[in-house]
């Protein structure tokens, strides 16, 4: 990480700054206090309180389900935790879809009431209106363009996205629109590596890729995903960085071997 400048604080303007310096920009997402804290701390440049917390915090097997007021409690939780990172929200379903004055108000809602710096919003040229009402009001975007997990029951598949000329053609031009909207970068997911490489020369903000190859601005995964505490999700993208659900199992195990065979509480650990 030679001649890499050093950031005290993560704005928009660092992401761009990255970009055209070729800084690979670093993004996770988080959903609590004590994990936020710990990846803050260890330079994360991005946190995205994502809509993923529905899958991977609640269960649920769509992002769909999620409220505005969960995805609030879960970037407070968050917001609560970071000093340097940057801090996107996702708007969830049915929060902006079809109407940019709802858009606008779910967005100055996460603001007002969360602390977030940004928000992210899924989708093309479709909800250009929207975008450019929110960031008219002073919120920085994010757009999110490919497998967009809300339109699931569109796609019918989680398998990679604009394979085809067509959508591949749109996807160009919906880059491009969401920059000229004042987007002030895009998360890329899983779309062919070539497409990526093209959008990201295409455009002057940064693309942060999901699936999307080595040749875009930037990376990011679900936290729960590159920790391995998710291991029934394995796509061809994922790099699984460590085995958490190994290590919880073995530390619980011992705690309960511990609790059964009268060996916790030891002298030392009770009080006089
Ligand atoms: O909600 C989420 O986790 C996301 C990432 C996959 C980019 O949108």
């Amino acid at each position: 990480m030679k001649n890499q400048k050093s950031y005290t604080k993560i704005t928009t303007h660092s992401l761009q700054e990255m970009k055209h310096s070729n800084e690979k920009i670093s993004m996770l997402t988080a959903y609590d206090y004590s994990f936020a804290k710990i990846l803050d701390m260890a330079n994360i440049d991005v946190l995205l309180v994502g809509d993923s917390a529905s899958n991977v915090m609640s269960g649920h097997e769509t992002t769909l389900p999620i409220t505005l007021d969960e995805m609030i409690y879960h970037a407070k939780s968050v917001v609560r935790a970071v000093k340097r990172c940057l801090i996107v929200v996702d708007l969830p379903f049915g929060s902006y879809q079809g109407n940019s004055k709802k858009a606008l108000d779910s967005a100055i809602r996460i603001m007002k009431e969360s602390g977030a710096h940004a928000v992210k919003l899924e989708g093309g040229c479709e909800i250009e209106e929207s975008i450019k009402r929110i960031i008219d009001s002073g919120v920085p975007v994010m757009g999110h363009l490919g497998l967009t997990p809300q339109s699931i029951y569109k796609f019918g598949t989680y398998s990679v996205r604009a394979k085809q000329k067509e959508e591949a053609e749109k996807l160009k031009s919906d880059a491009i629109k969401l920059e000229k909207a004042g987007c002030f970068a895009i998360v890329a997911e899983k779309i062919p590596a070539k497409l990526a490489a093209e959008i990201t020369k295409s455009v002057n903000i940064p693309i942060i890729g999901i699936g999307a190859g080595s040749k875009v601005d930037g990376q990011v995964l679900v936290m729960h995903d590159m920790l391995g505490l998710n291991n029934e999700f394995n796509p061809r993208f994922l790099r699984r960085y460590a085995d958490l659900t190994k290590i919880v199992n073995t530390a619980v195990s011992e705690y309960i071997h511990d609790v059964k065979n009268k060996k916790f509480p030891n002298k030392s650990e009770e009080y006089n």
